[in-house]
């Protein structure tokens, strides 16, 4: 059970209504993290309402809900608080319409004594977040409420410019919170104190040191069962738009003035702002062989199921460093981690055979993994006589702080913020339309998908993207195990 200070929970009492709620996500992540939040104290009382299409009443919910922990949650369900959680779950079918909606609020509301908050998460396909946040006008539930919205914000520019309008027509930017869950994630947060906490790393972080950085997130994982969705998105807009792209704001912003939502969001959309528009040459392409035989795939389908890219941030902290992002399904590995590749030493003492800069630049690197780690790579003398040269490590692991439960799971972080109105992690519509635009050039000229075998590192050319350079997985050298003691 965290020892995280109970003030951390939001002032006031919630109604949390899930739209999408018998679905994946929320069966997966939301339910359970709702539940962890709630039983570790966070959130006391907290009531759920679900609502889908799903015909269910509560006690089917709560069947749901339950199964649901049970598949997922990767703490103990103790019983003790899931007689409570389920005490405070309720169940709208869409097909009840919004009076059913509203009574099912007011009896929530005034089952905490009437000064709760709402808290509405739409966790439904791109097409239904408008037809919800209708549903949320009509019944009257604007009021005292934030929305908490999954991506794609947009498909493109003039989707995204017109979707933040209609949403605008309800709901405020303030009262809004676009969910980046690679935002909610511990190292990703870490980022920042590791680079403003410390008077060593940032004096450095800059093209004066700084050769190229890599943000590489292969998966193996395919389709699940998303072929519907995936099919209309591919990775680009799946991945990169949305958390490639805000991994790499937290990487290469400026010093915020304070930590504070609207610092943070300024300087990540600076970065942004800053960023060449990509160029449909700087990108591969890749579909793993076999995506097009997929229930739910056109047999021509032209999705890519795999992206690498270069940009290039153009501002005096980064004019002339590359930035490699590359992620994909189905391949060789499951990694998060971004790399940064320093400059090599421009003369060497030590002897040809030596292996000076044999094993690549010096790097430092992170796991975005929940329980993350990071090594920060340099040579070192092998001992014994003679002067030969070996590529060495410090590392960091999570596990080894033994704070490793304390870590809150990434959607439990964020639904947390934004029940107390903290938009500190969270993306903006300025930031979003922006990083559409840059991605316009590629949106509309994209280069042909180029076919990579499952369990691969994606296609060929994909190395000629980095050259010279290489990319930084696979790993030459594994993360040492934590766990192992000795030398
Ligand atoms: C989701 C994408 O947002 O992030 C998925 O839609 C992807 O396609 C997932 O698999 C990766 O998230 P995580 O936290 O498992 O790395």
């Amino acid at each position: 059970m965290p020892r995280i200070p109970k003030d951390f929970g939001p002032k006031h009492p919630q109604v949390v209504v899930l739209i999408g709620a018998t679905g994946d996500l929320s069966r997966r992540k939301l339910l359970p993290g709702l539940f962890h939040l709630a039983s570790a104290g966070f959130i006391p009382g907290c009531r759920i309402i679900g609502v889908s299409l799903d015909e269910l009443d509560a006690d089917g919910f709560r069947k749901l809900a339950h199964q649901a922990l049970d598949q997922f949650a990767t703490r103990n369900v103790k019983d003790g608080g899931w007689t409570e959680f389920a005490d405070g779950l309720d169940y709208v079918p869409l097909k009840s319409g919004v009076p059913a909606l509203k009574a099912a609020v007011t009896k929530a509301e005034k089952a905490l004594g009437g000064s709760s908050r709402h808290i509405h998460y739409l966790s439904v396909p791109p097409n239904a977040a408008l037809s919800a946040v209708r549903l949320l006008a009509e019944a009257e539930l604007v009021e005292r409420a934030s929305i908490i919205m999954e991506k794609p914000f947009g498909t493109d520019l003039a989707s995204a410019v017109s979707l933040n309008a209609k949403l605008h027509e309800v709901f405020a930017e303030d009262q809004i919170f676009r969910i980046d869950h690679f935002l909610g994630k511990e190292p990703a947060q870490n980022i920042l104190a590791f680079r403003f906490a410390n008077g060593l790393f940032e004096p450095i972080w800059n093209r004066n040191f700084i050769d190229h950085v890599q943000i590489d997130v292969p998966e193996t994982l395919g389709l699940d069962r998303r072929a519907a969705y995936y099919e209309q998105i591919g990775a680009y807009r799946d991945m990169v738009v949305t958390h490639l792209f805000q991994i790499l704001g937290f990487m290469a912003m400026e010093p915020p003035t304070a930590l504070e939502p609207a610092s943070i969001s300024e300087e990540k959309n600076k970065v942004f702002r800053s960023m060449v528009p990509i160029d449909p040459r700087d990108v591969v392409r890749g579909q793993y062989a076999g995506y097009r035989d997929e229930d739910g795939v056109d047999p021509e389908s032209d999705t890519e199921t795999f992206i690498a890219l270069k940009c290039a941030i153009d501002n005096w902290r980064w004019a002339g460093v590359p930035f490699f992002l590359r992620t994909g399904k189905k391949m060789a590995d499951g990694q998060r981690i971004i790399s940064i590749a320093f400059r090599e030493p421009p003369k060497s003492m030590f002897p040809t055979g030596s292996g000076v800069g044999a094993q690549g630049p010096d790097h430092l690197t992170f796991d975005l993994a929940d329980a993350s780690k990071v090594s920060l790579s340099f040579y070192g003398k092998r001992p014994g006589p003679g002067m030969r040269l070996d590529k060495q490590s410090l590392q960091f692991a999570m596990h080894e702080t033994g704070l490793l439960g304390e870590v809150l799971e990434a959607y439990e972080r964020l639904i947390l913020d934004a029940m107390r109105g903290d938009h500190t992690l969270f993306t903006t519509a300025e930031g979003i339309e922006r990083l559409w635009q840059a991605s316009e050039r590629l949106l509309e000229a994209p280069p042909p998908v180029r076919l990579y075998a499952q369990g691969s590192w994606g296609p060929k050319s994909v190395h000629q993207l980095v050259a010279p350079h290489a990319w930084r997985l696979p790993f030459e050298r594994e993360w040492r195990d934590p766990n192992r003691s000795g030398a």
